[in-house]
C-alpha cells in the first residue's frame, strides 16, 4: 500500500465535523476514486492526506494515516510533497499573472535541489504528457481554457516528480470531451510511470471507468467500496449516496 488511511476524523473549527470515519486504501500503482455528494468529505479527506486542513482551521482529531508505510498524519504538506505525495487541490489553481510554464516550474519548488537542465527536462516530460500545455506555455495561464488550466495544475504537481497524487475534482466545469482527455492522460500516467491516483469525483461515470478500486461517502463516512467495475454496477448508487445525479450518468 502505498497509502492507508484509519478511520480518520476531521474538525474544522473545532466544532464542525466534516469528516467522521473514514478509512481507506491506495496500492502501489492504483488509481482509487473517491465518490460522494457535496458536502459529503472528499475534499476534506483529501486535504488530511496531504496536511492542509491546518491551513483551514482543520485537525485531523482521531486516525491516523500511513504513507509508504510510515506514519504521517498531521505532517506538513511540504514534507510530504518531498517524499513524493501531492495534491492538486479543488478549483484547478493557477497563477493566472504567470505563463503557462512559470506555473509549471513553480511546482518543482518540492525538489529544491534540481538543477536547470533537469528542470528543463521535466519541462519537456510535462510537455509530452500536454501537448497543448506547450503550444501555450508562453500565454498567462489566467487567460487559457479551463480544461488548460486543470493541466497546468496537473502539471505543476507532476513536475516533482510525485508517486501519489491526488486529484480534487478535475472534471468540475469542464465538457466532456476534455474531462476524458485529462481521464486518459492520468490514466497513461499511471500504466506507464506507476504514479499512483487518489481522484475524488462527482463525475461518477468518468472516474469509475478510469478507476482501479473506488469508495464512496457519504456524510463524512465511507458507506461503500469496491472495485470500480463491481461499484458501477450499483444501480442504487447514484439515488442512495450521490445526491441523485442519475440523470447525468
Ligand atoms: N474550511 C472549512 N471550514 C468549515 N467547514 C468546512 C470547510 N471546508 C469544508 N467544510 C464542511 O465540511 C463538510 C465536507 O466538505 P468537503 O468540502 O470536504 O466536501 P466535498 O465532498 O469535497 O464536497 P464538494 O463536492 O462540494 O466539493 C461540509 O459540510 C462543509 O461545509
Ligand atoms: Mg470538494
Amino acid at each position: 500500500m502505498i497509502l492507508q488511511v484509519d478511520d480518520i476524523e476531521v474538525l474544522y473549527e473545532q466544532v464542525i465535523l466534516a469528516v467522521r470515519n473514514v478509512s481507506l486504501a491506495v496500492g502501489e500503482g492504483q488509481v482509487v476514486a473517491l465518490l460522494g455528494a457535496n458536502g459529503a468529505g472528499k475534499s476534506t479527506s483529501l486535504k488530511a492526506i496531504a496536511g492542509l486542513v491546518r491551513a483551514e482551521r482543520g485537525e485531523v482529531v482521531r486516525g491516523r494515516i500511513l504513507y509508504q508505510g510510515e506514519e504521517v498524519t498531521r505532517r506538513a504538506p511540504q514534507a510530504l510533497a518531498a517524499r513524493g505525495l501531492v495534491q492538486v487541490l479543488e478549483g484547478r489553481h493557477c497563477f493566472a499573472h504567470l505563463s503557462v510554464e512559470e506555473n509549471l516550474l513553480a511546482g518543482a519548488f518540492a525538489r529544491p535541489r534540481v538543477s536547470r537542465a533537469q528542470l528543463r527536462e521535466e519541462l519537456e516530460r510535462i510537455y509530452a504528457w500536454f501537448p497543448r500545455l506547450k503550444t501555450r506555455r508562453r500565454s498567462l495561464a489566467g487567460y487559457t481554457s479551463g480544461g488548460e488550466q486543470q493541466m497546468v495544475a496537473i502539471g505543476r504537481a507532476l513536475i516533482s516528480r510525485p508517486r501519489l497524487v491526488l486529484l480534487d475534482e478535475p472534471s468540475m466545469g469542464l465538457a466532456p470531451q476534455i474531462v476524458e482527455e485529462i481521464f486518459e492522460i492520468v490514466a497513461a500516467l499511471n500504466r506507464e510511470e506507476g504514479v499512483s491516483f487518489l481522484i475524488a469525483e462527482q463525475n461518477i461515470e468518468v472516474a469509475l471507468r478510469h478507476a482501479h478500486h473506488a469508495y464512496v461517502l457519504e456524510s463524512g463516512r465511507v458507506v461503500d467500496q469496491g472495485p470500480a467495475q463491481e461499484i458501477a454496477r450499483r444501480e442504487d448508487l447514484h439515488a442512495f449516496y450521490l445526491g441523485g445525479q442519475a440523470a447525468q450518468g
